[in-house]
């Protein structure tokens, strides 16, 4: 039930916090440590290349799990959209691991990778939110996302539950293979949950930028660089399927080989700094677009900030970032959809789970 919430995308943007220590304690062993599974840490440890398959929002969280499995524990990861894997399979290498991410666990396209890879005898995991859902039974192992019920069509706090699990697993990885991460999950995921609960307390920011930027633009680009590229295809997905504005994400770096064309006076560009290695390239393509009349939005992080920022998350683990650094753009995007009087839960064309190929 959404209770006092006008939308169910809102309340399950605000529950996020929770979902992070609810995660933390179900994956918490007698210890009070994180822990997966030892059978699904092996078969993770023991593959020579892990491939991600997802579509859409859970696609978007693979690519940032992508990171954390390679960063942390040390093994190549390929992420594929599962729509084009299906019929344009990559070479494979001699012992892969087929991780499925599905919020719903019922996702055709998903599934069709799945029946096509056990066909073939390989192993795979599936990481869902829906126990006893198709993607789970027919897999070798499942991963769960404790996140509750998601209503809204937009998903949120899957995404970020998919993240806080996929940075378990890269850490139990991790210790499987005797490497030190160098920080300690727990501590860092409870700041995390911190910091997405004062993002959520201070949504009138929020709605301020979309009133500032988006209200009636017909277009808007997120840029950002490593992590924050992939968090920004996450914030132009929000924002396309609820508001219905032309939204799309770039790597900061790619601008300049032709997407800087499309930037005219007053086009809003939201850009994300969370990354301390590529802060000073995103500034210079920031430079770039307000040279040529973008009205740029930067959102970057509390040590990382410069003068004129919008915005300034507060500080968490840089491998941690899309986990805080994503709200912001769930909450712009509700509030430019709701500005323009779209249906925030239930947007045109759109269904929760998409069961057809
Ligand atoms: C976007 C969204 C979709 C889903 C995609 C995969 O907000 O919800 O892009 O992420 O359809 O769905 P699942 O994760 O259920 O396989």
């Amino acid at each position: 039930e959404k209770g006092t919430y006008p939308h169910y995308m809102l309340k399950e943007t605000d529950e996020q916090p929770f979902v992070i220590r609810k995660i933390m304690q179900a994956y918490q062993n007698d210890q009070g440590e994180l822990a997966v599974d030892a059978d699904i840490v092996n078969a993770v440890t023991e593959a020579d290349r892990l491939y991600i398959v997802a579509c859409g929002t859970s696609y978007h969280a693979g690519l940032v799990g992508k990171q954390y499995l390679e960063q942390m524990a040390n093994i190549p990861v390929e992420v594929h959209v599962a729509s084009e894997f299906v019929y344009n399979m990559p070479l494979l290498s001699k012992k892969p691991l087929f991780i499925f991410i599905s919020q719903s666990g019922e996702t055709a396209d998903s599934r069709a990778v799945l029946v096509k890879v056990k066909e073939l005898g390989y192993q795979a995991l599936t990481i869902t939110n829906v126990p006893g859902s198709t993607l789970s039974r027919e897999a070798d192992f499942t991963l769960l996302l404790h996140a509750g019920p998601e209503i809204a069509v937009a998903s949120t706090k899957a995404y970020t539950a998919q993240i806080a699990v996929l940075s378990i697993l890269a850490d139990a990885a991790a210790k499987k293979g005797g490497i030190d991460t160098g920080f300690d999950l727990v501590h860092e995921l409870g700041i995390v949950a911190n910091a997405m609960e004062v993002l959520c307390d201070g949504k009138e920011e929020f709605e301020q930028i979309a009133r500032d930027y988006l209200s009636t633009t017909r277009n808007c680009f997120f840029i950002g660089r490593s992590v924050d590229y992939y968090v920004g295809l996450e914030g132009a997905l929000k924002l396309k399927e609820i508001s219905y504005i032309q939204a799309e994400g770039f790597a900061g770096g790619e601008l300049k080989h032709g997407t800087i064309a499309l930037i005219e006076d007053g086009t809003p560009v939201i850009a994300l700094a969370t990354q301390e290695s590529v802060n000073l390239n995103i500034r210079g393509n920031v430079k770039e677009v307000a040279a040529r009349g973008a009205n740029t939005c930067v959102i970057s992080m509390k040590g990382l900030e410069q003068e004129g920022d919008r915005f300034v998350l507060p500080a968490v683990h840089e491998l941690l970032a899309p986990l805080a650094a994503v709200v912001p753009f769930q909450l712009i995007a509700y509030y430019a959809a709701l500005h323009r009087d779209c249906d925030v839960d239930k947007p045109r064309n759109l269904a929760k789970s998409v069961t057809v190929e």
